[in-house]
């Protein structure tokens, strides 16, 4: 038995100082140590030995235990140390990595023509005003020289609200809301939606956005407004850019002209966005129509000015020579995404 005792504790302390995980170093305690480990065996064997024996076989059997346990004890310690570093090595956080991206959105490409026009306004003394979206036949029509019956309502395929009131076909009301409401000298944009009931197409929508200018002073002439314009083209598009005026009619203004730009696009030469022309037409304007102003309660002997209405969404096509206006409206990220 003593040998057996011996070879235990050798074979067994022997294993431990090679056990390489705390798994291992538990199977190891079981198979000895355990109900049905190797030692325990022998301390029930004990019985049969000789009453005389027995202290002394005791003895050696605790001692064995003993120095099995203080290893196991001492492995445990160290492998459960190198176990820990083990782990945090493997979760190991790299403070100094860039951390996921965020995206902060961007801006719509018509928000931001529509922000660069408005700048470019502001910047020559423009104040920006704002008007209601469900507007009276009063201002959208009556006071800008269209009475009821006239033939430019056709024009404008009107969403009627009910008799008196529609969703405003342009942004010119608002030009009429502020003559009504202020005294000469006006100088105001007034950019906004607009309603028309339009089939969508590459041109067309039921909403889009127009900018309206108004500016009436003493002394107001056309040459102000080709002068603002061209300014405008200028910065809105870069040198070389400028507007050309083709007469036309519009029952608030008079004389009235359709306003063209330069193609930005191949600048004048023609191709396909111009449709060979060298130019697009981008905006109304003209001076404001003297019974218009007496209307709204101001002197046409003493005053005089001009107006314009741009159609937003064209001068955004424009400047990112975008094909159709469909792009706009259609809300695919990764096409809105490419604009800063
Ligand atoms: N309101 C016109 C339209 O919607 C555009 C326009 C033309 C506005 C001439 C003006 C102007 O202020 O003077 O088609």
């Amino acid at each position: 038995m003593e040998n057996k005792l011996r070879e235990i504790r050798e074979r067994v302390l022997a294993e431990l100082s090679e056990a390489r995980g705390t798994s291992k170093l538990e199977q190891i305690r079981v198979s000895v140590l355990g109900k049905k480990g190797e030692l325990t065996g022998l301390l029930r064997g004990m019985g049969q030995l000789a009453p005389e024996e027995r202290p002394r076989m005791g003895q050696l059997v605790n001692d064995v235990r003993r120095a099995i346990e203080e290893e196991l004890e001492k492995k445990g310690a160290e492998l459960k140390e190198i176990e820990k570093n083990a782990r945090l090595e493997a979760e190991a956080v790299d403070v100094t990595l860039p951390g996921p991206e965020r995206s902060a959105g961007s801006m719509h490409p018509m928000n931001i023509a529509l922000n660069r026009m408005v700048e470019i306004f502001t910047g020559m003394g423009y104040e920006v005003v704002e008007g209601p979206e469900v507007e009276y036949d009063h201002y959208n029509f009556e006071l800008l020289n269209i009475p009821k019956n006239h033939p430019a309502r056709d024009a404008q395929d009107t969403f009627y609200i009910n008799e008196n009131t529609v969703l405003r076909t342009h942004t010119s009301p608002v030009q009429a809301r502020i003559m009504t409401t202020r005294k000469p000298p006006i100088r105001v944009i007034c950019p906004g939606r607009v309603y028309r009931a339009d089939e969508a197409d590459a041109t067309h929508s039921p909403v889009f956005h127009q900018m309206e200018g108004l500016v009436i002073d003493e002394n107001i002439t056309m040459a102000d407004l080709k002068g603002t314009l061209d300014e405008f083209a200028r910065q809105m598009y870069g040198e070389g850019i400028s507007t050309r005026f083709r007469p036309s009619f519009f029952p608030f203004t008079e004389p009235s002209a359709e306003v063209d730009l330069t193609c930005a696009n191949c600048h004048g030469a023609g191709c396909r966005m111009c449709k060979g022309t060298g130019w697009i037409e981008v905006l109304g304007a003209g001076m404001v129509n003297p019974h218009v102003l007496e209307m709204c309660g101001i002197d046409p002997k003493k005053y005089s000015g001009f107006a314009f209405g741009f159609g937003v969404e064209r001068v955004a096509l424009l400047r990112y020579n975008i094909p159709n206006l469909r792009y706009l409206y259609e809300n695919d990220l990764r096409f809105l995404t490419q604009y800063r």
